[in-house]
């Protein structure tokens, strides 16, 4: 029931209204019994966000493109992994103090970890804060990077940071070949409603590959279907961004939630 005690969480972002995750924390919050709302807001200047969140004394909150690097400048503490991986995708308000954590490289790396990381040359497509995120995550367990990105001063900056080699994303089409033993896609190519782009080129697919796409709208993207249909393992990016939630809700509650419920309902369209 919301009275004058609940108290608020949210999510800030722009776009944020394709986000199931007011859907997953507001269904744990209900499954535990505690009196508490998550809302989607969709903001359009990081200062004004922050000084939302301190004014309205909101509890928590998730924090998605475009604000993961930006928003750090505003915060009053950055744990220690958050600030190595350069972005922030969890706030905890305590004491009217920001607290700044980053929940997705874990997320991004366990549902690979069953298939070996260490030595393995892995292909990150990307270098936003969700590349930064699971580029620390692979560094962390010894894998051999390489970025592919659009923008070549943010791909060199970060292959550079962890000791990887970069491709300009319009050079990656024309090589003789490519290979690589996981291709991770972190960019927003192929997401609903662009359901038909591809981040990486089809030609370089081989069976032997672990696919991996960090979008969960659609569940399966292209490139996940094609990487499939050539008889490549495929993970989906709701995998990461149950993950992702699960540790954004033991942060603010101290609480494990439920992440099969909540795959299953999230898949049956329940919420
Ligand atoms: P997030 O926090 O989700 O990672 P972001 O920091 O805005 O979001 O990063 C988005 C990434 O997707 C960037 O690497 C971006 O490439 P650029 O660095 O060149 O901007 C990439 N991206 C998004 N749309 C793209 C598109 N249409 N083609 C190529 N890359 C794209």
């Amino acid at each position: 029931m919301i009275d004058s005690n609940t108290q608020l969480y949210c999510i800030i972002g722009n776009p944020v209204r394709h986000s199931k995750s007011p859907a997953i924390h507001n269904a744990w919050f209900q499954q535990h019994h505690i009196n508490a709302v998550y809302l989607a807001f969709e903001i359009d200047e990081v200062s004004k966000g922050v000084a939302a969140l301190k004014t309205l004394n909101i509890q928590g909150a998730s924090i998605t493109i475009p604000f993961k690097e930006s928003l750090m400048d505003h915060l009053d503490w950055i744990d220690d992994e958050a600030l190595n991986i350069g972005a922030v995708n969890t706030i905890k308000i305590k004491n009217g103090k920001l607290l700044g954590y980053n929940t997705d490289h874990k997320a991004a790396i366990s549902p690979l970890k069953p298939f070996g990381i260490k030595d393995k040359k892995v292909c990150i497509i990307g270098a936003g804060g969700a590349a930064q995120a699971v580029a620390y995550g692979i560094y962390k367990e010894k894998g051999n990077i390489v970025i592919i990105n659009r923008d070549k001063i943010k791909g060199e900056k970060l292959a550079l940071k962890y000791n990887a080699d970069f491709i300009p994303m319009a050079k990656i089409d024309k090589l003789d070949d490519f290979s690589a033993d996981i291709i991770i896609n972190t960019t927003s190519i192929g997401m609903y409603p662009n359901v038909e782009n591809m981040a990486f080129p089809s030609q370089y697919i081989k069976s032997h590959m672990v696919v991996m796409d960090i979008i969960y709208n659609p569940l399966k993207t292209k490139l996940l279907n094609l990487a499939h249909i050539k008889g490549c393992t495929t993970i989906g990016g709701l995998s990461m961004f149950m993950h992702q939630g699960v540790a954004q809700f033991k942060l603010w509650t101290g609480l494990t939630p439920d992440i099969d419920l909540m795959r299953r309902a999230m898949i049956n369209g329940e919420n």
